[in-house]
């Protein structure tokens, strides 16, 4: 077998969602731990992770092309480790498919990667896709990441098996972190320069702890942390938005105005065979609720069109939801049949030129909205947290508490909280003028 010298350097590439951004993160920490460091641009890295995300069909396929760009003109190949949902929904079929890749890892089972990658380099190839009993959380370094916005992975999994969905079957069931690590985590991030968490997890909002204590509560605790200015979360499912989440938005001035609550669809009998277990009507009122303790709060969904048996009639009920809620921002998509998942199998598959033609309707209406709900942010003043330079001499890029994308010039500095106007709107971002 052949030996490969241990790796110096390595590069952490993330696809998919925010979670796997979060996991790519905390891979990078742990190579860092082991004396590996991050190659620098245009360096040829000795270690790739490919941190990979399974929800549609173009994400999956995406893994094997970067695999073959990575060969080098040499014939020869980094280490790859494959990581993330493809890692783990096929993980087998990966080794059989691309022999540079040396390793395999599920996301809940990076925190073994020192430990392959020593194998690896003596020319054992490996596929660990366990879900240990154990967290992966123990067995990492602590967090060292500088920034102004931060990532926190507070619940991991889901149980709702929607029928679409493989998130179920590559992250395994729900999981809540325990409270205190997760206080202790955000003291981390704070300390190393983090002003704004994000919390993360597939069903955020169903984290609970072994006292049966909300989401709610982990955002009160986290506010008070002096330095902390901003907490946000992320992914929610309208079924688990309860009171008392509702009520802190009304109650806690650092939770930003900002719910992400992905609805699919807006016809009663879709949203049935997707197995989502709320209605439209239900859904609406979830955000009513969310409207009259903010009353500006900005709204955020995902979408779905071409479920199997969505009839014409069935998309207007879409574009219907749409109109009554005035999304701020939004992702949309084309069902896309994922293996092992009931839709797969189910009759009334759509035509993709019929796909096609929904979805640009559902985006044409979205992107009318996004622009409408940027229009009406011109003359308000807010703050806008400052993550980076811009384009230009003396320019800054930020977000606004509604998350929209804010640019200035002026003097600044990355991880400021400084006043603006928000003076002129595009569909993706505002121009804001710095006051005094
Ligand atoms: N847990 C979140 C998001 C999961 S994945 C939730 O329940 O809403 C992110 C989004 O990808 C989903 O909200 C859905 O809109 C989309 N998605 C998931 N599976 C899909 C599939 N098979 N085809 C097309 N879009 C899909
Ligand atoms: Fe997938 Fe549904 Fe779970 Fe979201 S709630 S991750 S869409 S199964
Ligand atoms: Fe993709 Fe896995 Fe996230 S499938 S969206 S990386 S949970």
């Amino acid at each position: 077998m052949a030996t490969t010298p241990p790796p110096q350097t390595y590069r952490v590439k993330s696809f998919g969602c925010q979670m796997n951004v979060y996991d790519g993160e905390r891979m990078a920490e742990l190579l860092g731990a082991q004396g590996i460091r991050p190659a620098a641009e245009g360096e040829d890295a000795d270690l790739v992770v490919l941190n990979t995300c399974h929800i549609r069909e173009k994400a999956a396929e995406k893994v094997y092309s970067d695999i073959g760009r990575l060969r080098r003109d040499d014939g020869s190949s980094p280490l790859i480790a494959v990581a993330g949902c493809v890692a783990q929904a096929e993980g087998e079929e990966i080794m059989a498919r691309a022999p540079a890749v040396k390793m395999v890892v599920g996301p809940q089972a990076y925190h073994r990667l020192p430990a392959m990658i020593e194998q690896a380099t003596l020319g054992k190839r490996a596929v660990d896709t366990d879900m240990p009993a154990e967290t992966k959380f123990g067995a990492l370094p602590a967090r060292r990441k500088v920034g102004p916005t931060a990532f926190l992975t507070v619940q991991e999994g889901c149980d709702k098996f929607c029928t679409y969905c493989v998130v179920p079957y590559t992250r395994g069931a729900e999981i809540s972190r325990p409270f205190n690590d997760l206080v202790a985590e955000a003291h981390k991030l704070v300390e190393a320069g983090a002003r704004e968490i994000t919390l993360l997890g597939q069903n955020v909002n169903a984290w609970r702890d072994d006292s049966n204590r909300g989401l709610e509560k982990l955002i009160e605790t986290l506010s008070e942390i002096p330095e902390l200015a901003r907490i946000r979360y992320t992914t929610s499912h309208p079924n688990d938005m309860t009171d008392g989440l509702i009520a802190a938005h009304g109650d806690l001035p650092k939770l930003m105005p900002f719910l992400h609550l992905p609805v699919q669809a807006g016809n009663d009998r879709v949203l049935k065979a997707m197995n989502r277990s709320h209605t439209a009507d239900s859904y609406l009122r979830v955000l009513d609720r969310v409207r009259a303790v903010r009353p500006d709060i900005a709204l955020s969904g995902d979408f779905i069109v071409g479920f199997p048996g969505e009839t014409d009639a069935e998309f207007e009920d879409t574009l219907k939801l749409v109109d009554a809620v005035g999304y701020a921002q939004c992702f949309s998509f084309k069902y896309s049949p994922r293996p092992g998942t009931p839709a797969a199998t189910m009759d009334g598959q759509i035509a993709p030129e019929v796909m096609d033609e929904r979805l640009q309707r559902l985006q044409a209406a979205l992107n009318r909205d996004q622009l409408a709900f940027n229009q009406r942010s011109v003359g308000q003043r807010c703050t806008v947290l400052v993550e980076r330079k811009g384009k230009y001499p003396g320019q800054w890029l930020g977000k606004s508490p509604w998350l929209q994308s804010v640019h200035f010039t002026g003097e600044a500095e990355i991880g400021a909280l400084v006043e603006v106007e928000l003076v002129e709107a595009g569909p993706n971002s505002l121009a804001g003028r710095l006051l005094a």
